[in-house]
């Protein structure tokens, strides 16, 4: 994880990364033509050829910004790299299958080593590494491989970034298109395939091994290629990497002339190394902060493979204020919020089909007052996050025992009629809805949201306190809602903190879910088969909705519009197709819990006299 300083830093790292874009995209009428004996020097940085060092990454005329007045630069064009990656815009490609990688398990295949005021190269071998599959057109072969690094202060140098986050360090491969010259590999859209991996920095983790053995080979800028004897392989490099997970776009050379000419490959995964080792590259070799800037995308799609888990695309909305409101949330990559089993639905009394087997929940750590690991406001909703494999629901006619994950809520408008839950009961919407996510605990995350009952979510319908619609407000409800006005105003205190979007704030109150469900009635509830009510809209929910609404303070439920700063974030209601609404015998005249307990003890007593 990084540090609030190192957030920060990166911040502004990106900004002037954004003022030296800029600056390049002016520089591009001044493009040359190239003369073929520039082209031949400027191959410096992939070839083994010494090149002119007519640009550098800090002062000096050619900074980045500068590099597209080179002669022969393509560096102000439109394909540039590197590139930030935003996992929420990227296209996962069915295409995009496992790479062969020939010879990177052999330790022999490590020629020389070059160090100049740009990088630190290790050239390989001619025609003994290989890279194919994983997408690409054909063979490619491997030349050499070479980093790019920050600086002593542990300002971090990777160059592409994902979401805006930049690594320590990281590793380019590089491969020409097999038989390709480089001539020819820079005259060829795809005559380039660079393998990049980011380089994490690790506290613990081994600090003897390939990464020393390459570390301690490192000495001061001398621009030379020296031979070296290190028996180390590429794999042993790379580690336990998975390398199905990666980014593909295409893109250019990172180093003047910045040619248009790679198919790049962005590992998911970083390779973790000890921040130690990581520090030998700027303090050993005295070259620092040898990274480009990100380039603008200028309308390239980013790919990923069919491995790479995406998080769901954070550009889908509630009104009609975007490209992707409900109704076309259908349309967003991966999304499968047209099929026929979504979320949430208009629950029809009476269709509803009594189910006796739909029994009470087990709860595990709904009591317990420390299981709230953050609160975000995510854009469309304020979430919970839980401590992970804490607490969990089973029973209640699931079939599995589900690990919660967190809860968040569905609200309205800070009118004070306003209705904002997901789910209706015989067309009626209750002011706000609180879900209660949790997955299959024999599966991943990832596994769950594939499965037709990989999660359950937990719906209740909030109400204020002082609502006179509930169908169960009996006397014992009312004066214990009145005492559960304090984990609700725990829990929105810290709505203060999260007004901003994407922010979130590690939670130290002392609530348990339990505390803010309160005396609701657990054992009459809803169940159907839905999906998620946000895109991807997977259908992967076994959904229960409980029958009686949690109560809260009005004021309370206000502050949700009011500090997430935003309005009316619920699905609009789905079609429910063929599917059945299951509804528990004790349906609508639940007695409370007092009452059942009064009855259940009435009911032992008679067996026992039987
Ligand atoms: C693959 O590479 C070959 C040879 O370089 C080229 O002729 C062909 O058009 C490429 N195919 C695709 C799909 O790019
Ligand atoms: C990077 O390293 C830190 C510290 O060891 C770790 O907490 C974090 O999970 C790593 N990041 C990734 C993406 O592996
Ligand atoms: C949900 O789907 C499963 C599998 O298709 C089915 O067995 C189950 O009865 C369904 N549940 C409801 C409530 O319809
Ligand atoms: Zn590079
Ligand atoms: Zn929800």
């Amino acid at each position: 994880m990084i540090s609030c300083c190192e957030g920060n830093r990166s911040l502004v790292v990106n900004l002037l990364n954004f003022w030296s874009t800029s600056y390049s995209e002016g520089c591009k009428d001044r493009k040359m033509h190239l003369p073929s004996l520039l082209l031949c020097l400027s191959l410096g940085a992939i070839v083994k050829y010494a090149a002119a060092s007519d640009w550098c990454y800090t002062g000096c005329d050619h900074s980045p910004g500068h590099w597209g007045d080179l002669s022969g630069s393509h560096c102000g064009e439109n394909r540039q790299s590197p590139i930030n990656i935003d996992p929420h815009n990227v296209h996962s490609d069915p295409k995009l299958g496992n790479f062969n990688l020939t010879n990177f398990d052999s330790p022999n295949t490590i020629k020389s080593m070059k160090i100049d005021s740009h990088t630190v190269k290790l050239i390989l071998e001619d025609n003994e590494v290989e890279v194919s599959g994983g997408g690409l057109n054909g063979t490619y072969s491997t030349i050499q491989f070479h980093f790019h690094w920050g600086n002593k202060e542990h300002h971090p140098g990777s160059e592409h970034t994902i979401e805006g986050h930049r690594y320590p360090m990281e590793m380019h491969i590089v491969s020409l298109k097999k038989g390709y010259t480089a001539e020819q590999a820079v005259k060829d859209s795809e005559g380039i395939a660079v393998l990049g991996f980011l380089i994490n920095a690790t506290e613990d983790g081994n600090m003897s091994g390939p990464w020393d053995m390459l570390t301690s080979n490192l000495t001061g800028a001398t621009g030379n290629a020296v031979d070296v004897n290190l028996t180390i392989s590429i794999d042993d490099l790379i580690g336990d990497v998975n390398l199905t997970k990666f980014y593909r776009y295409m893109g250019s050379l990172t180093t003047p002339n910045c040619n248009e000419a790679v198919v790049w490959t962005v590992f998911q995964e970083p390779i973790n190394i000890n921040k130690e080792l990581i520090q030998r590259f700027p303090t050993k070799t005295g070259v620092t902060d040898v990274y480009r800037p990100v380039q603008k995308l200028n309308g390239r799609k980013v790919y990923a493979s069919p491995a790479t888990p995406l998080p769901p695309s954070h550009s889908f909305c509630y009104d009609d204020h975007c490209a992707y409101s409900p109704s076309h949330w259908s349309s967003l990559p991966l999304s499968h919020c047209a099929g026929e089993r979504q979320s949430p639905i208009d629950i029809v009394t009476n269709s509803t089909v009594t189910d006796d087997t739909l029994g009470a929940f087990t709860y595990k750590k709904f009591d317990d007052k420390h299981t709230i690991k953050y609160i975000t406001n995510t854009g469309h909703a304020v979430k919970c996050v839980l401590k992970e494999d804490t607490v969990e629901v089973s029973g209640g006619g699931l079939e599995h025992v589900y690990s919660t994950l967190q809860f968040h809520f569905h609200w309205g408008s800070t009118a004070a009629d306003s209705k904002g839950s997901e789910h209706t009961v015989d067309n009626m919407r209750y002011p706000m809805e609180m879900h209660i996510v949790s997955k299959r605990k024999d599966l991943s995350l990832e596994d769950a949201v594939e499965a037709p009952d990989g999660l359950a979510v937990l719906g209740f319908f909030i109400e204020p306190t002082d609502s006179t619609k509930s169908s169960s407000s009996s006397g014992n409800h009312e004066t214990t809602s009145t005492s559960d006005k304090g984990p609700w105003e725990k829990l929105t205190n810290y709505l203060l903190f999260i007004t901003n979007i994407n922010s979130r704030v590690d939670f130290t109150e002392e609530i348990s879910i339990d505390d803010l469900l309160g005396s609701v009635n657990r054992e009459a509830y809803y169940r159907y088969n839905g999906s998620l009510t946000t895109p991807s809209c997977n259908e992967a929910v076994i959904w229960t909705v409980f029958q009686e609404p949690v109560k809260v303070d009005k004021d309370l439920m206000k502050l949700f519009p009011t500090l997430a700063g935003y309005t009316n974030v619920f699905r609009p209601r789905q079609n429910l197709h063929s599917r059945a609404v299951l509804v528990t015998k004790s349906a609508s005249s639940a007695p409370g819990p007092i009452m059942l307990l009064l009855l259940l003890a009435c009911l032992g007593a008679f067996s026992f006299h039987l």
